[in-house]
């Protein structure tokens, strides 16, 4: 077998059987995607060893706890080019746009004072309503794309989206619907059903010019490439541990610092406080003010553990390898009859998650005939409804590409899809 960036050994998933006792190709990782056993060990040391309650306690286990859950913080920071204190634990890549949105309604309600505009920046840059534009793009899955929605409805805003072309990529032609009424553009890096990777300096530079602020939904490109956010100069960004070899219900949202001190909280509660009285409270300073109560503490450990991991091998090399098996899967179903490979055709400029529609057979159909080999895609919409629009279908079959992937296990993949048509009978 061929050598992977994450040797497959630290995967104890990995090395189980799946139906009829075959071996199991896990080709969904832009669903979720499989942790090493350094994740699951450091959320169980959490559990078994060092569980206390963070920043509430005096004694040595809220002590150990508060210093791993800031430490991880710390790691998480590192791994996307960021400060620890522009970091905020969320669930998920969700939860932290939910938080940007419902805090941006905040303010648009009157209560961008909460805060009492701390050092800089005037908090009602995130206030809108009738005539302001909220920007977003037909290539976001639908996370990125209802949040900005209900804001809308619920200020009087306008929703715009920037359109696709042919393979699904962003149409810089339409980048002039970001325009002087623009508040915000949300978009993706990476679209999870095309792969292409979204022109981040442009629509930076589109949104800058008319003093948007700038959204960057970052689940897709976070463990494929490297991602540096203050490099690609955007105001915040969200992604997610389970997609990054980290466990389930912990993300981050990232926020330049100076916007962070200027946002005010959506959630409230213990720890995000500075002095709460009968009358009045006044709110911590940032990431404390979005934490409110007890927050996933063993699995933001483990979210740091997963970063820390990455970082060791290195996100070129695994930028690389994915590019290699990408190429190389692509070159296969591009000349596979029957296929049609919705987002593009080619390895550059886009990440292993390859998004396809078969000919006469539906994509629960594909998805159950791959699973009887052994192989697990995602299919459906993928909770991306208007690119699946885009692009004329109602839902695909999607594989997608983790560090831990074989060349044998692509080539697999691809002679068992070979055999999908003419068990279904569809063949030309
Ligand atoms: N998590 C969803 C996916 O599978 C959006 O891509």
């Amino acid at each position: 077998m061929s050598a992977t960036p994450a040797p497959r050994g630290d995967f104890p998933i990995l090395a189980r059987t799946v139906r009829r006792g075959l071996p199991l190709v896990y080709l969904d990782s832009g669903a979720t995607s499989q942790r090493p056993q350094r994740v699951l060990d450091a959320v169980r040391a959490m559990d078994t060893q060092h569980n206390g309650a963070v920043k509430r306690g005096a004694h040595l286990l809220a002590e150990e706890a508060s210093e791993a859950y800031e430490r991880a913080r710390e790691q998480v920071a590192a791994f996307i080019g960021a400060a620890p204190d522009e970091i905020v634990w969320a669930s998920g890549s969700t939860q932290a746009i939910n938080l940007v949105a419902y805090a941006m309604s905040n303010v648009s309600a009157g209560r961008g004072d909460s805060v009492e505009s701390r050092r800089g920046v005037d908090p009602h840059v995130f206030s809108v309503g009738p005539g302001d534009v909220i920007v977003t793009t037909r290539a976001e899955h639908h996370a990125n794309i209802i949040p900005w929605q209900e804001l809308c409805l619920r200020t009087g805003a306008t929703l715009r989206w920037l359109d696709l072309d042919a393979e699904g990529r962003i149409d810089l032609s339409t980048l002039d619907r970001i325009d002087e009424h623009t508040k915000l553009v949300a978009f993706t890096h990476v679209s999870n059903v095309s792969g292409a990777i979204s022109p981040v300096a442009q629509i930076v530079e589109a949104a800058r010019k008319v003093g948007a602020l700038t959204f960057l939904d970052a689940c897709q490109s976070v463990p494929h490439i490297p991602v540096d956010f203050h490099e690609l100069g955007v105001d915040f960004a969200a992604f997610s541990g389970h997609k990054m070899l980290g466990p389930t219900g912990i993300g981050a949202l990232y926020g330049r610092a100076e916007l962070l001190r200027a946002l005010p909280p959506y959630q409230f509660g213990g720890s995000m406080i500075e002095v709460v009285t009968m009358e009045k409270t006044t709110y911590a300073d940032p990431p404390a003010r979005f934490e409110a109560g007890t927050m996933p503490v063993a699995q933001a450990i483990g979210m740091g553990e997963a970063a820390v991991y990455l970082t060791e091998i290195g996100m070129d090399k695994i930028a690389r390898y994915e590019a290699e098996l990408t190429r190389r899967m692509l070159a296969s179903l591009t000349k596979m009859p029957g296929i049609r490979i919705l987002g593009p055709e080619g390895e550059s400029n886009r990440t292993g998650a390859v998004a396809f529609a078969v000919d006469g057979v539906h994509p629960h159909d594909v998805g159950q005939f791959l699973d009887s080999k052994g192989i697990a895609v995602r299919v459906g919409h993928h909770c991306a409804q208007p690119i699946h629009q885009h692009f004329g279908v109602f839902a695909s079959t999607r594989a997608s590409l983790g560090p831990y992937n074989t060349v044998e296990e692509v080539d697999y993949f691809v002679e068992s899809l070979a055999e999908v048509r003419r068990y279904f009978r569809v063949e030309d």
